[in-house]
């Protein structure tokens, strides 16, 4: 259920205290923490460990719950248990009826569901933020536990959100054409993708800001929730020449080197005219 990426984070500081991770006997479970993991790596709700769950604007959050036992210690929860997640609405990839949060007073976010496209990711639910909210900048999210012994639990963790980190578009255009040229035609590399949506066509679509261009290209979802399909990756834990999956200072780069595109071509245009 947790990515062995994740556990051995939260195991290893603790461990050399208690060995009770990897330990063959089930460990008694005090308490349930969530657990949130993005590329730039794990981070747990300050319940029993002193790290806030933080993200920006365009995260996409991988959120999971984590047994811990009373020593503190993290272990995998055991199977059978069952998380309902509440805090922010549900977006269906591919439901015509679901709807992108709009970035208004309060964080917007919405968690991601569409079971087909999410294999092998480890986590319990996936979560898009949206924009940070201009008021306290804070959400939260409850996880209901069930599934087993005792009543149902209820955890809830509180999420820091800040704006989306401003884009370079000189690194930008790196990235892109890296990534993404090979189908969509990096403006000025003359290469024709497979695709018909060239760099040009992404940035005159004003539908994307730059967070839902984070989230969609990385759920395979377009502003109207639906699938982006074919040969388009998912790029949600696609690893990129780095070994690591795109950042989302990444895509706020890519974002700025798309805008500067935009601005050329309408330039050019205006040339022609
Ligand atoms: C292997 C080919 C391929 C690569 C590589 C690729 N894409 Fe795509 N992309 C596609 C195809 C095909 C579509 C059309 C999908 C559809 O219409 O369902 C698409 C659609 C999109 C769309 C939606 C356009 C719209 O307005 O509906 C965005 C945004 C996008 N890609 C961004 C990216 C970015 C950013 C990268 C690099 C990180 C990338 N793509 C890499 C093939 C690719």
């Amino acid at each position: 259920m947790l990515s062995s990426k994740m556990f051995s984070a939260i195991c290893l500081p603790v461990a050399l205290v208690v060995s009770a991770c990897g330990s063959s006997e089930a460990p008694r479970i005090a308490d349930y923490v969530i657990v949130s993991e993005t590329q730039t790596g794990p981070a747990v709700s300050a319940s029993l460990m002193e790290t806030a769950l933080v993200a920006t604007a365009g995260d996409v959050l991988y959120l999971s719950v984590l047994g811990m036992t009373a020593e503190g210690v993290g272990v995998p929860p055991p199977s059978g248990l069952k998380v309902n997640w509440s805090g922010a609405p549900l977006a269906v990839v591919g439901d015509p009826d679901a709807k992108i949060p709009s970035a208004g007073a309060d964080p917007a976010a919405m968690f991601v569901d569409n079971p087909a496209r999410f294999v092998d990711l480890g986590a319990d639910a996936v979560l898009g933020i949206v924009a940070p909210g201009t008021r306290d900048r804070e959400l939260r999210l409850t996880a209901t536990i069930s599934g087993v012994e005792g009543d149902p639990q209820e955890i809830s963790g509180v999420l820091d959100v800040s704006g989306m980190p401003s884009g370079n578009a000189e690194t930008g255009r790196d990235v892109f054409s890296k990534n993404c040229g090979s189908c969509h035609a990096s403006t000025g590399s003359g290469t024709a993708g497979a695709s018909s949506v060239d760099a040009e066509a992404l940035a005159a679509d004003r539908r994307w800001s730059p967070a839902l261009f984070a989230i969609g290209v990385r759920v395979g979802m377009d502003p109207a929730c639906a699938p982006l399909e074919g040969a388009m990756p998912i790029w949600l834990n696609k690893t990129t020449a780095n070994g690591f999956p795109l950042s989302t200072q990444d895509f706020a780069d890519m974002y700025a080197f798309l805008e500067s595109t935009r601005a050329v071509v309408a330039e050019s245009n205006q040339r022609k005219r």
